[in-house]
């Protein structure tokens, strides 16, 4: 297949109304909190039994069209033998795969992050295509502070952002361009505001300079919320205003998709703040949708416990919250959904 057909299917297929994307890509220490929460063991074999679990939830893919894997679960099994990239496309699900390796400091930027794993990119992506990787992901982080992100910072994780799209695009697999502007701290939304257009508008500047193909990416940033630690938290609303304003002046319409992080929201935050922006703004250029997290496993978690006789529950719980997002896509989402 020429390579511009092949990225088209791909961003057809993981781009739809009422889907998102479900990010099951967490590495081993991030994992490893996660079922500490929930007192469960992590081992190869739990984690393997877990995602097992929700990559065959019935029904998933009516609001699911993409998976993001860790590499360990790209090479693993559902029960029955089937490798679990095949579970997933089987249902019509992309499988895809988180391909940075983890965050270091980023030197003479005092407290900005550089993302690494650039080096035998394309070696590594050429393998994981051949266990059924259609798509990839990679993350930079933004801490805000009063002096952070800092000038270098913007620069050098844009530069990093748009180096591994293009190679990316250059191998057939999409790559989903991830942002992530941290939600800790105690700043306004207006200053979240100011710094996610600085960094929205470095990435597409660092995109073009690269190459990059923008029909062919899928945008995952943070949404534009106050810190965590503000006193006053912002109404979906004011969420969905701001961040529909910072947007439309820094992502080109050509991105088919914006698929927004939960980055620490609630799952019940992040689905009414994804409602609010697709039943104000329901002639949005892009498709806005989700690739959460934490805001989709944290109930399917609870559920499970680490224990397989709360399989059924763990698949409800994933099951729900899928539905609920899916209902977010078109703005019909409503608190009452979530006590029914
Ligand atoms: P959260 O939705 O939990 O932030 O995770 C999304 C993700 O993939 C972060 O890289």
């Amino acid at each position: 297949m020429d390579p511009a057909a092949e990225l088209e299917a791909v961003i057809e297929d993981m781009v739809q109304p009422g889907k998102g994307i479900l990010a099951a890509d967490e590495s081993a220490p991030t994992i490893a909190k996660r079922f500490a929460a929930i007192d469960a063991e992590s081992t190869q074999e739990s984690r393997r039994s877990y995602r097992s679990l929700l990559f065959t939830t019935p029904g998933l893919a009516e609001f699911v069209s993409g998976v993001i894997l860790f590499e360990e679960t790209l090479a693993q099994s559902a029960d029955d033998g089937t490798p679990l990239p095949v579970i997933l496309a089987n249902q019509g699900i992309v499988p895809g795969i988180k391909v940075d390796k983890g965050l270091a400091p980023l030197a003479n930027a005092p407290g900005d992050k550089i993302t690494r794993g650039l080096d035998g990119l394309a070696e590594r992506l050429q393998h994981y295509k051949t266990l059924g990787a259609r798509f990839a992901k990679w993350r930079e982080v933004y801490p805000i502070s009063d002096h952070n992100p800092t000038a270098l910072g913007l620069e050098a994780n844009a530069e990093m952002l748009a180096r591994y799209a293009a190679v990316c695009q250059a191998e057939g697999l999409v790559p989903i361009v991830e942002p992530e502007v941290l939600i800790d701290g105690d700043h306004t939304i207006g200053r979240s505001a100011e710094v996610i257009e600085a960094v929205l508008r470095s990435v597409f500047h660092a995109l073009y300079r690269h190459q990059v193909i923008l029909e062919f990416i899928v945008l995952k940033p943070s949404m534009v919320t106050p810190g965590k630690d503000h006193p006053s938290p912002a109404s979906p609303e004011q969420v969905a205003e701001a961040t529909l304003k910072v947007f439309r002046r820094s992502v080109p319409a050509a991105v088919p998709g914006i698929n927004f992080l939960s980055g620490g929201q609630t799952p019940e935050e992040a689905t009414a703040n994804l409602n609010a922006m697709n039943a104000r703004y329901p002639d949005a250029p892009w498709e806005l949708s989700f690739s959460f997290g934490r805001a989709l496993q944290e109930p399917a978690l609870k559920a499970w416990q680490g224990n397989p006789a709360n399989a059924a529950a763990t698949q409800q719980a994933l099951y729900r919250r899928a539905r609920l997002n899916g209902a977010a896509r078109y703005g019909t989402w409503t608190t009452a959904m979530e006590n029914e």
